[in-house]
């Protein structure tokens, strides 16, 4: 066992602010986008900072040039992902509220990037086989209704090319996906989706606990077979 962590929320926090102001920095366009969002009304449930960082530097690490997201909210992680492509490259991002798809597409477009981002509207259930026979993607984005994660990953094998990478947004979810007593929908489509990464074939996967402006969650990425 390791030591007992001298853990607490305050001090997790202090962290992230510090990670933050060394490696992320601020950004007007961004700022921006979280701004309108939470003007909007829309929940304050965008991808942390260093979440937004590590999806833009993981979509450049990889070359992708495609990018598929399931969840656009206010685009705050349409934008970090926008921002790794190359000229030419695209965002494909589904928006099942049309509300929060005009915040977004106002935001994308602020920060320059709108040239390069398709908002979908609809449920990812209609929208995602809309996507059939388009050319696949590098990398592939869940950050949806957690209900539907294996609805989700099952077409991201299908639109994404051999050796995609998928990324599944809040896998931890403050601890209740390892807590027996949680039987709430929400938590048992992140756990369907946990075990179907481990037992399909098509995927190779591994998950990360995080602590972040967001409190204490995680995320899982896989790679296609
Ligand atoms: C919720 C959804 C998210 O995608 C997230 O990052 C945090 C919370 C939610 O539905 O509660
Ligand atoms: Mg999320």
């Amino acid at each position: 066992m390791s030591e007992p962590l001298p853990l607490s929320a305050d001090a997790a926090h202090a962290v992230d602010r510090y990670l933050v102001a060394t490696l992320v920095g601020e950004d007007p366009a961004l700022a921006a986008a979280v701004a309108d969002q939470r003007a909007a009304g829309m929940p304050d449930i965008e991808v942390a900072p260093t979440g937004g960082k590590l999806l833009h530097l993981l979509a450049r690490a990889i070359g992708a040039r495609r990018v598929l997201e399931i969840g656009t909210l206010g685009g705050y992680s349409t934008i970090w992902l926008a921002r790794a492509l190359p000229d030419g490259g695209s965002v494909t991002t589904i928006e099942a509220e049309p509300a929060h798809a005009a915040v977004a597409q106002a935001s994308i477009d602020r920060a320059g990037v709108g040239e390069k981002v398709e908002i979908r509207v609809g449920r990812g259930a209609d929208v995602l086989p809309t996507l059939e026979g388009a050319p696949p993607f590098d990398l592939v984005f869940i950050d949806a209704d957690k209900e539907s994660n294996t609805i989700y990953l099952d077409w991201a094998v299908r639109l994404g090319r051999p050796g995609a990478l998928v990324i599944v947004d809040n896998v931890v979810r403050s601890g209740r996906v390892a807590d027996p007593a949680d039987d709430s929908a929400q938590v048992a489509g992140v756990r369907a989706g946990l075990a179907m990464l481990r037992d399909d074939p098509r995927f190779d996967a591994t998950a990360l606990q995080t602590l972040d402006a967001k409190g204490w969650d995680g995320i899982a990425l896989a790679v296609l077979a």
